[in-house]
């Protein structure tokens, strides 16, 4: 063998190993998805996602220390309203769970970045992601309520909206809406390729959120494609998004790797419930070795080229780095 040809001598000790190694992954990278119900005193364990809860925002503080504590970078909310009408009304609502915890987190712990979902699916009585005429989501006239809870999450403090409900000229509009207000600093993480997948599965059941009817591959992207993701990218970097995301992650390495290579901006991967739910289910059998592989996912997610990564394993991860692990 040429000596020219022994790639084996940079993977012959841990120190060398460590040095030559290609992806580390950061704490401040990791955004911790936190779905918050209304009402009092609830810590509620989610059924599909052993490890995950719903919270009500006084019983916050526990979990926001540990983030802190971790120096994991920011959270992704989620609300889980009493009320739902067919137009999702309780979306908007100043009170509302979102906008109540965005308050308390920039007050209390202004350490993290603090996401928003933005989307109708949660509000709805319906269960789709924005206002319905005859059966179908109506794209335009789901923009302005969109438009319109965007902006209470802005008024409440949020440092990003993150809008995934995948209509059309949502970016532009949100935008638009956000500036005229006078939040031209309110960032826009695009949901930008979002597919209809069947990973969300757990999640509709934290969050509520199953449609009553029919499923999402109208609005969001058929998993066969990934040019498609490219040109839904390059839509919403036209429209002003700051931050684009690919959802889910692990089975959509590729389109994140060419988002990647496309964009000017930085690119968020989003590891959804599914992901999680199959790990944890597989480890409590014992089929495999839980900590090995969250990071294992982590780190090819990030080889892959995300800048940021949203993940139910934010605490873990984080942990493994503290503890010099991973
Ligand atoms: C829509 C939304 C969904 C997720 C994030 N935002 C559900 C959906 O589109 O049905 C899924 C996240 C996950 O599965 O972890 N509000």
């Amino acid at each position: 063998m040429k000596l020219t040809q022994r790639p084996r001598r940079l993977r012959r000790s841990p120190q060398i190993r460590a040095m030559a190694r290609e992806t580390y992954i950061l704490p401040q990278k990791l955004i911790y998805p936190l779905f918050i119900a209304e009402g009092e005193n609830i810590k509620e364990e989610i059924e599909a996602m052993p490890g995950q809860y719903r919270f009500s925002v006084d019983r916050l503080d526990e979990i926001l220390s540990e983030l802190v504590g971790l120096k994991i970078g920011g959270v992704l909310l989620f609300g889980i309203p009493n009320y739902k009408d067919e137009c999702g009304s309780s979306a908007w609502d100043e009170n509302g769970a979102v906008q109540t915890a965005v308050k308390y987190i920039k007050q209390n712990f202004p350490q993290l970045v603090v996401i928003t979902d933005v989307c109708m699916c949660e509000y709805t009585s319906h269960g789709h992601c924005g206002i319905l005429e005859n059966n179908d989501v109506h794209n335009d006239k789901t923009l302005e309520v969109l438009a319109k809870a965007a902006l209470s999450h802005a008024k409440a403090g949020a440092d990003m909206v993150a809008p995934s409900d995948m209509m059309d000229g949502r970016i532009g509009y949100i935008r638009e809406v956000l500036d005229k207000n006078g939040f031209e600093n309110t960032l826009i993480m695009a949901y930008s390729a979002k597919y209809a997948s069947a990973f969300y599965g757990p999640f509709r059941e934290a969050a509520g959120s199953a449609p009553s009817f029919g499923d999402r591959a109208s609005y969001q992207m058929d998993p066969a494609n990934g040019d498609e993701a490219l040109r839904e990218i390059a839509l919403d970097m036209e429209e002003g998004a700051d931050i684009l995301m690919v959802k889910p992650a692990l089975a959509y390495l590729d389109v994140l790797y060419r988002a990647k290579e496309i964009s000017d901006r930085p690119v968020a991967a989003y590891s959804v419930s599914g992901e999680y739910s199959m790990i944890k289910a597989a480890a409590e059998k014992g089929f495999i070795d839980e900590k090995r592989i969250i990071k294992e996912s982590a780190l090819c997610i990030f080889r892959a080229g995300a800048d940021m990564l949203i993940t139910y394993f934010a605490l873990e991860l984080a942990k493994f780095i503290q503890d010099g692990e991973l």
